[in-house]
């Protein structure tokens, strides 16, 4: 067993540049040196543009906007936008899956693939269940979950898996999210020229709002996914550009929603799809994955990964890659003009990402069938436009086990201890590892790439050390993917592992870095954290748990920072989120948030060190509890 190294995947990177040089394509590494000094205002977030007497800049000479805003009201108001700009993402994703659900029919493209899931959130929620018809159920639900995005009074109703501690942090603290909806547009309302300046106010709004992703519109999205398309358990896969094949027609998904990447996956299989690549003189059809989609994919059908963010132009400068096809979030609109140097048919399909060069083939729930099948018909006919002497597709992939949904770990975990019966179905056997001292605690390893760090390597090497130190990391989104390219979601990974750590792998059968699935599924984490703390009487603060996003780039990546923090776990930063021109917001993000929710950032450029400061607190949490 050997790891594919960061310097190997640069290799195949720039072994992809070369042809891409030779049809004039332009690339982000390109595009990177042109844009390269940043605008320093612009980095410590201190322009303003958001009335028409500025734009404002703060320097030492022009200490104020022209409406006397300070720096540390510009920042504070950057940041909230920013928030607001990320929970309005993943919470209009989520809306999205409740339509979807809403739509789900035993006789059409969407069924009900986890009854006994559906039943339980109903149970939770309170809505009756007996003798109910489970399509009448799921579509109740769906209703239900679409109010939670506007109604008018009370809030978020997924708050009350927090433990009652946290509940009541969120409480006093002022930052119980309402409606989701609500949220972002008060996030604005308070943003706009005239309202808060004040840091302390924006922040606690900051948090607000990403509570409202995480435990409103992201656990939507996650757990009426699972409902819809099954929830998560363990499944082999591969990773890297290598899982595409020269001899199939090569259809690559890109984006979120698994809406559109589940009915092209569907179809994609089908026998008759199948026979019409071959009539078009390809062996078969190859469905890959970029970003979250792919994981959404991976963790329930085992649909091998192409790669992560910043490998999405990688795909097409193969020049085997007939069609990639997008939703939401994440996409350059690069893939327009790229995909046109190559026989490569860049599909957009949903109005709210829209793009020039694209092929717009409009996806909607309603004609989802027919729109897939469009689809995978129209990237088998584009097989033989295909140019043979571009194709290179590097010999670079890995295995991975993918799919550890918190129903999955908790039932993974139950074989590591002999555990009496009564502790099964519970976090308790994690528990007990972590008391025990095998395990010394857990990283949360999420986020995406950004050129600012090296790609894939803070994930990689900071996990390789966790994993060696016997923590184990749980990753998603962008994060997962870097794992699971270099070999570290295979379950032969345990050789890296500290005695400990590695002991538990073998026992529960488990690599030692676990994939909890895309952006969105940070709820999981969330919720396995709460259990955690139920199960073990602890605060979540008191956990030996960090959350970490060492190359992050979106505004969904701050939102995420938010909840994670505002749910009580230390969340360590390799990028700053623009907020270094204010001493004061820094004050308040690194340490004010602390006396809310008992967990702050930390900011931390230099990858080793923030890698080192990770343990540290893992370890100082261990002492104050006295494991
Ligand atoms: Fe300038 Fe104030 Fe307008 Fe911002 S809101 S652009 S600081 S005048
Ligand atoms: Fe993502």
């Amino acid at each position: 067993f050997k790891l594919t190294t960061v310097e190997e995947m640069e290799a195949a990177t720039n072994r992809l540049l070369e042809t891409g040089a030779k049809v004039g394509a332009d690339a982000w590494q390109i595009r990177v040196k042109n844009q390269t000094p940043h605008c320093k205002f612009g980095e410590q977030g201190i322009c303003c543009r958001i009335c028409a007497m500025g734009p404002c800049r703060i320097t030492p000479k022009a200490p104020r906007g022209i409406c006397g805003c300070d720096a540390h009201g510009i920042v504070g108001r950057n940041y909230l936008k920013f928030t607001a700009g990320g929970a309005a993402t993943h919470s209009d994703h989520g809306r999205e899956i409740c339509h979807t659900l809403y739509a789900a029919d035993p006789n059409g493209a969407y069924k009900v693939k986890d009854p006994e899931k559906l039943i339980r959130i109903a149970k939770e929620w309170g809505v009756e269940t007996e003798g109910k018809d489970i399509y009448d159920l799921a579509h109740e639900m769906a209703e239900l979950a679409l109010m939670e995005y506007g109604k008018p009074f009370g809030v978020q109703r997924w708050l009350k898996r927090a433990p009652e501690h946290t509940q009541k942090l969120w409480h006093d603290a002022e930052i119980e999210p309402r409606a989701i909806d609500r949220e972002v547009a008060a996030s604005l309302h308070m943003t706009h020229m005239g309202c808060s300046s004040k840091p302390e106010a924006l922040v606690r709004q900051s948090l607000r709002a990403g509570l409202a992703d995480g435990w409103g519109g992201s656990m939507c999205g996650t757990e009426f996914s699972d409902v819809l398309f099954g929830t998560p358990k363990p499944i082999d896969t591969e990773a890297n550009l290598g899982v595409m094949n020269a001899e199939n027609v090569n259809i690559v998904v890109h984006g979120h929603d698994p809406s559109l990447s589940e009915m092209v996956c569907e179809y994609a299989d089908d026998p008759e799809m199948i026979a019409y690549a071959k009539s078009m003189g390809a062996k078969g059809i190859t469905v890959s994955g970029v970003c979250c989609t792919s994981n959404e994919v991976a963790m329930r059908r085992g649909i091998p990964m192409a790669g992560n963010f910043l490998q999405q132009e990688n795909v097409v400068l193969t020049g085997a890659c007939e069609a990639i096809v997008v939703d939401v979030q994440c996409i350059f609109p690069a893939l327009g003009p790229l995909s046109k140097c190559f026989h490569t048919k860049f599909i957009t399909t949903s109005p709210i990402a829209q793009m020039p060069d694209s092929d717009y083939i409009r996806f909607d729930v309603g004609t989802a069938a027919e729109k897939a099948k469009q689809i995978v018909m129209t990237a088998c006919e584009n097989f033989k436009n295909r140019k043979p002497d571009l194709v290179y597709i590097p010999d670079m992939k890995q295995k991975a086990t993918v799919g550890y949904s918190l129903e999955a770990l908790v039932k993974v975990l139950d074989g590591v201890t002999n555990s009496q019966v009564d502790v099964t179905g519970t976090t308790k056997p994690l528990l007990e590892c972590v008391t025990s001292g095998v395990i010394r605690g857990a990283v949360a390893m999420v986020g995406c790439n950004n050129p600012k760090i090296r790609p894939d390597y803070a994930h990689i090497e900071m996990m390789k050390k966790l994993i060696a130190n016997d923590i184990v990391v749980v990753a998603s989104g962008c994060s997962a993917q870097a794992a699971a390219k270099a070999g570290l979601m295979d379950k032969s990974a345990k050789d890296l592992c500290g005695a400990g750590l590695k002991r538990v792998c073998e026992l529960a059968d488990i690599p030692p870095v676990l994939h909890m699935g895309s952006c969105v599924d940070i709820s999981r984490m969330m919720i396995l954290v709460s259990e955690l703390a139920k199960d073990s009487g602890l605060k979540i603060s008191q956990l030996p748990v960090v959350g970490c996003a060492p190359e992050w780039m979106s505004e969904k990546a701050v939102s995420i920072g938010n909840y994670v923090v505002a749910t009580g776990i230390d969340t360590f930063l390799g990028v700053d989120p623009y907020v270094s021109g204010s001493s004061e917001m820094g004050e308040w993000l690194t340490n004010g948030v602390r006396d809310w929710v008992e967990a702050a950032y930390t900011v931390e450029t230099d990858i080793d060190k923030l890698c080192d400061l990770m343990i540290e607190r893992i370890e100082e949490k261990r002492t104050a509890i006295g494991i």
